[in-house]
């Protein structure tokens, strides 16, 4: 393998430090740009940290740094994002500027290195899709937007199909699902693997956008109440609290571990059937949130039992999990780590972390706004 000048927008982060591990494990040079996010990472730089690459620390916006992190590069992995589903929703001028126009700078800068620059991978998301894909017993297979209001309020969670309101059955969702993102964050995050999709193709930069599904593992913030369901579960258990359940708990979702992000990433700049593509990044296996409560509970032997609240999330989708026959056949892709393995792991790591549980604060953030019950 080439040895490669790589640079990684968001390097610090539980993701992209991942990644970071591996390029320097390939041999390549690595540059980290981050603005080590207080919320995500407290007063202190995460110990993770690799000391084989090289850090500039600065705001995705910031044309000047940005250009001087991208001398002599020739890979970029744009991972950089503000990721709070929820806090996007009150805080959209912030997510906005950091994740579209963020982006928007980073391929200003590209433009004019274009002859140098062999590959840029953006990091997507699942959260593009809005719902998952769905098949009706009578209509067939549909794409249905989020649940209304009042079905919501009469706590009936199934989906039902728009056209004879029979209950839906979840299948796959693949990368020709139309989009209908329901939050800011989503929304950002489509401007992101648009434009870079968009500016690579008339540059001939080549351009892959990963959608990211659930995503858990090691070096996740445990004291983020805006992250993931796994962390947010982890750090109340840790701290003796039962899990809280919106809904019934069947809703499902594709919890993909770190280890096999990094490998689609690796993939995605080695193969050049990758190039001006995009692609679903899971397992192709749903599982429900009560299970994820569960099994967290089961491997720290605490005797608590989630709490189901039969309540809802403003803009929670019902069920969403990948259709990964692209990646398998394109880039010949294969998730290596199962889910029990996977918390197992997570928990492993977990056990000499502190987590603070703030998901309360945040729940009665949201529910201040009139985003959750
Ligand atoms: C969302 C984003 C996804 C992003 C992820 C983490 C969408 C469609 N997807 O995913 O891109 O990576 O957030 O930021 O916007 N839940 C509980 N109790 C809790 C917390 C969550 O029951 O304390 C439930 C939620 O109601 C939901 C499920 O767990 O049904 C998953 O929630 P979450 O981890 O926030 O992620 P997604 O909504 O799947």
């Amino acid at each position: 393998m080439a040895k490669r000048g790589i640079l990684v927008t968001g390097g610090c982060g539980f993701i992209g430090s991942h990644l970071v591990d591996r390029l320097i494990l390939d041999g390549h040079d690595v540059r980290v740009y981050d603005i080590l996010e207080p919320q995500v990472h407290g007063k202190k730089k995460p110990k993770y940290l690799n000391k084989n690459a090289e850090y500039i620390y600065g705001d995705i916006r910031n044309t000047r740094k940005l250009k001087k992190a991208l001398a002599g590069i020739e890979v970029v992995y744009h991972d950089a994002s503000q990721v709070g589903v929820g806090q996007s929703m009150y805080e959209i001028g912030k997510y906005v500027s950091h994740n579209s126009y963020g982006t928007a700078v980073l391929l200003e800068l590209l433009i004019s290195c274009r002859n140098r620059v062999k590959k840029l991978v953006v990091a997507s998301s699942m959260s593009l899709y809005g719902e998952g894909g769905y098949k009706c017993p009578s209509c067939g297979i549909v794409y249905p937007r989020l649940r209304n209001e009042a079905q919501l309020l009469s706590k009936k969670w199934e989906m039902q199909c728009p056209d004879c309101q029979k209950d839906l059955l979840p299948i796959p969702t693949s990368e020709d699902k139309p989009l209908f993102p329901t939050s800011i964050y989503a929304t950002t995050k489509r401007c992101q693997e648009e434009m870079c999709l968009e500016v690579g193709i008339a540059y001939k930069i080549p351009t892959v956008a990963l959608r990211y599904f659930n995503v858990y593992g090691p070096r996740q913030s445990l004291n983020n109440p805006y992250t993931g369901v796994g962390a947010i579960f982890l750090s109340r258990i840790k701290n003796n609290n039962p899990p809280l359940i919106f809904e019934d708990g069947r809703q499902t979702r594709d919890f993909i571990y770190v280890s096999d992000i990094v490998e689609a990433n690796i993939l995605a700049m080695e193969k050049k059937e990758a190039n001006y593509s995009v692609f679903n990044v899971g397992t192709g296996e749903p599982h429900s949130i009560f299970d994820i409560a569960q099994t967290i509970i089961n491997i720290t032997r605490r005797d608590l039992k989630p709490r189901i609240l039969n309540k809802f999330r403003a803009g929670d989708i019902r069920h969403c999990y990948a259709d990964i026959t692209k990646i398998q056949n394109k880039l010949n892709f294969k998730p290596a780590v199962s889910f029990e393995e996977g918390m197992k792991r997570l928990i492993a790591w977990s056990s000499h972390e502190a987590a603070r549980d703030l998901s309360s604060k945040a729940q009665k953030e949201l529910i201040k706004r009139g985003l959750a019950e």
